[in-house]
């Protein structure tokens, strides 16, 4: 009995709907995890997360190893009970925040050396550890222990990063055991080499995984090139599994990797874009510091149902932002959250009812409009 289970409910074109069942609730797929990397999705309450129709957060084990530290969320009890989530939790393994934000640092067959981008001091990450860390914070979905090389990069790079992120992901197998209700994921990686990417994932299969991730993609290589890999990379990987796709992505992005078989996305850029006062909308992106909006009676989107847009006025989210008001990011993330949950359940619903091009076609047609 393994208490997690993956059913594909149905499929238009290669796009798929689908349920992940854990002990913790369901998730429905195509999903989109907000990200809550240091125990909170900055701004929200979980409440409010959970109003915006997310099913799952993602976590980090590099910033909460740092602090408040893994050993400590266990002693309270868990990272679901410390935030006050107790849906779902995937945490990613380290490794790729390491290479992005730590200090001095020191790669080898063993793992990663380094110091902390707070404080400077001293920690070592390995795919040991990073599976240590993720059992003490109760994650729900374990991401294997990989690295990931900045794009662009010499062949000759990527292809021993991804060889050496394969034998970590048998280690990551090996140090996770057998954990009813807790699934593993892998992480495919070799940046845009299509012989790489097969090799990746053959070795992956091999090992065998409750789930692959796609990793090393929105690193720098533009849309075109990263859907070019989206349109072989999914189908790689086994059917009868969940596909997340990493650090993906902006609406129009989310929308071409699901129409290309990914499952699962996750991104800062909902929530991060708030803070900095941009809102994504169904005609595009409306940048609320702009002055045009300081006299606009007018929602953020007339068709939105969230707080901020059935509250407030345009002019109003302007001056909050512009005065440096809290509330001005909470009403902004609540929004954007709220669209990216909306955009998957328009895919979720086109899916089923087998009419995703007609959905996709009329997502592309009202952001042409461009009326913000
Ligand atoms: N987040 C975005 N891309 C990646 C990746 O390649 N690996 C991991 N572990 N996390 C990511
Ligand atoms: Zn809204």
């Amino acid at each position: 009995m393994t208490q997690t289970s993956f059913e594909l409910k149905a499929r238009d074109g290669r796009a798929r709907l689908g349920v992940i069942s854990t002990p913790r609730g369901e998730i429905r797929t195509p999903a989109f995890m907000p990200v809550g990397t240091a125990a909170t999705v900055k701004g929200m309450l979980p409440e409010s997360v959970r109003a915006t129709g997310a099913d799952i957060l993602l976590g980090n084990t590099y910033h909460l190893m740092l602090r408040p530290g893994a050993e400590r969320i266990a002693r309270l009890g868990g990272l679901h009970r410390f935030m006050n989530w107790e849906r779902p939790i995937l945490t990613d393994s380290g490794g790729f925040q390491v290479m992005s934000l730590s200090g001095l640092r020191k790669l080898t067959e063993e793992g990663v050396k380094f110091s902390s981008h707070i404080d400077g001091s001293k920690h070592m990450l390995s795919p040991e550890r990073s599976m240590e860390i993720q059992k003490l914070l109760g994650s729900d979905i374990v991401m294997a222990f990989d690295e990931c090389p900045a794009l662009p990069a010499d062949r000759k790079r990527i292809a021993e990063s991804m060889r050496l992120s394969m034998r970590w992901a048998q280690r990551s197998r090996d140090a996770f055991g057998d954990r009813p209700g807790h699934m593993l994921f892998g992480i495919m990686q070799g940046g845009l080499e299509r012989d790489l990417r097969e090799e990746s994932a053959e070795a992956l299969r091999g090992i065998g995984f409750d789930g692959y991730a796609i990793g090393g993609l929105a690193v720098g290589e533009g849309q075109e090139a990263m859907f070019d890999c989206l349109d072989y990379a999914p189908e790689l990987l086994p059917e009868d599994r969940p596909r997340y796709l990493m650090g993906v992505g902006k609406p129009d992005d989310i929308v071409g990797a699901v129409k290309r078989g990914v499952d699962m996305m996750d991104c800062v850029l909902p929530s991060r874009s708030g803070r900095t006062g941009q809102a994504f909308t169904r005609h595009g992106v409306v940048n609320i510091k702009n002055a045009r909006h300081a006299d606009d009676p007018r929602p953020l989107d007339e068709a939105c149902s969230c707080p901020a847009c059935s509250g407030y006025s345009r002019a109003y989210l302007h001056h909050v932002y512009r005065s440096g008001e809290m509330i001005s990011g909470m009403l902004l993330t609540w929004h954007n959250l709220h669209y990216f949950q909306q955009i998957m359940q328009g895919m979720r619903t086109a899916i089923a009812e087998g009419r995703f091009e007609a959905w996709e076609a009329d997502f592309h047609a009202q952001r042409a409009e461009g009326d913000i």
